[in-house]
Formats: structure tokens, C-alpha cells, sequence
């Protein structure tokens, strides 16, 4: 009898190890535009990082900060283990934080970093995002770059400076690039401050129509602001306003989908560059940090940043292939 129950007791337990062995990791790749070139293509990494690793990655699309919630609570009933997001707000961060912990859910927070009601970083929860405000200073950098090209006179120049405020990346983004052209003699009266809502094309250009309604008088612009889908809804307001491209100058950033689309039309927009970014390191190195972050309890850094790399109509691809993306 002793002998059975031992032997039950060692099959058990070997049954026991197994099916816990067989538990495959489940980590939540969760993002707030699900449409956007960037996030397509940091799903896409994560996914490789899933097949690299054999977890299980679930992609869930989050407008808005219900659906957040109820992402958070879905992956918690599907017993995953953890998550990576960029939310649709970044002051939501404490709520998603009291949420994961509800779930039992490690969380970890990629490109818009979360903020304390009073807009600080909250920096127990581990961030992969750009330096932001480097970035802006390289679009400025190449705007005036480009502008000295074209022989252009600061007196003729218009800047438009498109801001989403509500978020800090952003905001950081489009102000290290008109600090750069400030430090460098462009005339601080010429840049305007061009608030947005929402991060999209549809917004950027409303926003850019009701300046350039203001300034009819000047017919050279430069473009700039947090992304390529922003920078092109400026760059469209001003060409449907009947100024040519070769008088516009708009750099995006992100380096997906949209600027590439924007890159292979026959004629050159008035979207000139775009500074790529890392949407390998943002979607892989973060799905691989909390892989291993699951596995061997080891927490990611607090802070990872990534850097970026102007690409015009002319080099995209070679820049494209350096990088690994073609
Ligand atoms: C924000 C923007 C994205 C992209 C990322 C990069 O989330 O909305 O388009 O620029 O930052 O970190």
C-alpha cells in the first residue's frame, strides 16, 4: 500500500512539474492606435520575440482609457502574466498600475511614459521610450539643414511648430526642435505654436489651416511636430492652401508606414524626412525584458532610452536596409 501511494505521490508530482512546465508565458502587448505604421510595426516585433522565446503575445487595441481597463481585466481572466503598453493617456498610469496589481500582472510601459496627476514620471513602472527632446533637436537640426540647402532666408521662413500638449514626449519632441532652430539665428517670432488634439493627420491639419489662415502672408514653411501623421497634416494643410512643395519643408518622426507611403509617391510632397526610430527595440527589447522579467524575476531598468536616424525621399531605402527593416 505504502509503496502505491509513494508511487502515486511520484507520478503526480511528475504530472504536476509537467503541466507547470507546459504553461506557456502570456504577455499583453497592448497600444493605443492600432492603425498607425509604428504600432503595426512594434506588434510585429513583439510577435518575434514571442516565437524567439515561445510565449504566448496577445495584441489588444486600446483607444481609450475604458477599454484600457477592461484590456487589463481580460488579460487578467486569461491568466496572462504580464504586459507591455502604451496607453491612450498617460495620467491614466496610476489607475493601470492598481489594475495590473488587481490582475496579479507584471506592467511595463513603452513609448508615452506614465505621469502622476501632477505630470510626474512614475518611475517604478519600467519605460522604454525615446529621448524625446534629442530627437526634436536632430528635426531641427535637418530642417535647417535643408534649409540652407534651399538658399532660404530666416526672414521669408514660417515654422510651424505642431504641439500635442497633453503628452510629454510630445511636447519634448516639438520643443527640441525649435529650441535647436532658436540656438541657431532662426527668429523666435517666426515659429508658431500650433496646438493639436490627439495625435493623428485629421487633427494636425485643422490645426495647421487655422494658422496658415493667420498667415497668408508667408509662403515658405517648415513642418514640424511629434510624428510622421502629424508633420503630414501639416504639410497637407499648407499644399492645399496653394503652397508649393518645393516651399515646404516638413520632417515627421517614427519613420513607419505613413512617411514611407508619403517617400515612394512619383512626385516629391512637401514632407521631406522623417527620423527613424526603433520600433524593433520598442517592440522586441521590451516583450524580451518582460520575458525575462516573468521568468527569472529579474526587473527591467526603469528607463531605456532610444535614439533615432534621419531618412529623406532620397535614402530611405539604403537607411531602411543599414537598419535591418528592408
Ligand atoms: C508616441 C507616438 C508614436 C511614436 C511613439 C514613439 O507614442 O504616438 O507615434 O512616435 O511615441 O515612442
Amino acid at each position: 500500500m505504502k509503496k502505491i501511494i509513494l508511487l502515486s505521490l511520484l507520478i503526480g508530482g511528475v504530472l504536476f512539474s509537467q503541466t507547470a512546465f507546459a504553461k506557456k508565458v502570456k504577455i499583453g502587448f497592448v497600444v493605443k492606435q492600432p492603425e498607425s505604421g509604428w504600432f503595426q510595426d512594434e506588434w510585429k516585433f513583439a510577435e518575434k520575440a514571442a516565437k524567439e522565446k515561445g510565449f504566448t503575445l496577445v495584441k489588444i487595441a486600446a483607444e481609450d482609457g475604458d477599454k484600457l481597463m477592461s484590456a487589463i481585466d481580460n488579460l487578467g481572466a486569461q491568466q496572462a502574466d504580464g504586459f507591455i503598453v502604451c496607453t491612450p493617456n498617460v495620467k491614466l498610469g496610476k489607475a493601470i498600475v492598481r489594475r495590473a496589481k488587481q490582475n496579479k500582472l507584471k506592467v511595463m510601459s513603452v513609448d508615452d511614459r506614465f505621469v502622476t496627476a501632477s505630470g510626474k514620471p512614475i518611475t517604478s513602472v519600467p519605460h522604454i521610450g525615446i529621448s524625446a527632446y534629442k530627437i526634436g533637436q536632430q528635426v531641427g537640426e535637418s530642417l535647417l539643414k535643408e534649409m540652407k540647402a534651399r538658399k532660404w532666408q530666416f526672414k521669408d521662413v514660417g515654422a510651424m511648430a505642431l504641439v500635442y500638449e497633453q503628452l510629454p514626449t510630445a511636447q519634448e519632441r516639438t520643443k527640441g526642435a525649435a529650441d535647436y532652430l532658436i540656438a541657431h539665428g532662426f527668429p523666435k517670432a517666426n515659429i508658431f505654436m500650433t496646438p493639436h488634439e490627439l495625435d493623428n493627420t485629421e487633427k494636425s491639419f485643422n490645426a495647421g489651416n487655422t494658422l496658415i489662415a493667420k498667415k497668408a502672408k508667408i509662403k515658405k514653411w517648415l513642418v514640424f511636430g511629434m510624428n510622421d501623421q502629424v508633420s503630414i497634416g501639416g504639410v497637407r494643410a499648407l499644399e492645399g492652401n496653394g503652397i508649393a512643395a518645393k516651399n515646404i519643408i516638413g520632417i515627421g518622426i517614427n519613420g513607419s508606414e505613413e512617411a514611407i507611403n508619403e517617400f515612394k509617391k512619383k512626385k516629391q510632397t512637401g514632407f521631406y524626412g522623417t527620423v527613424i526610430l526603433s520600433a524593433s527595440k520598442h517592440g522586441y527589447e521590451s516583450s524580451i525584458a518582460m520575458y525575462n522579467w516573468i521568468t527569472k524575476g529579474k526587473k527591467p531598468a526603469p528607463i531605456t532610452y532610444t535614439t533615432g536616424i534621419l531618412a529623406t525621399k532620397a535614402n530611405f531605402r539604403a537607411v531602411r536596409k543599414k537598419l535591418g527593416l528592408e
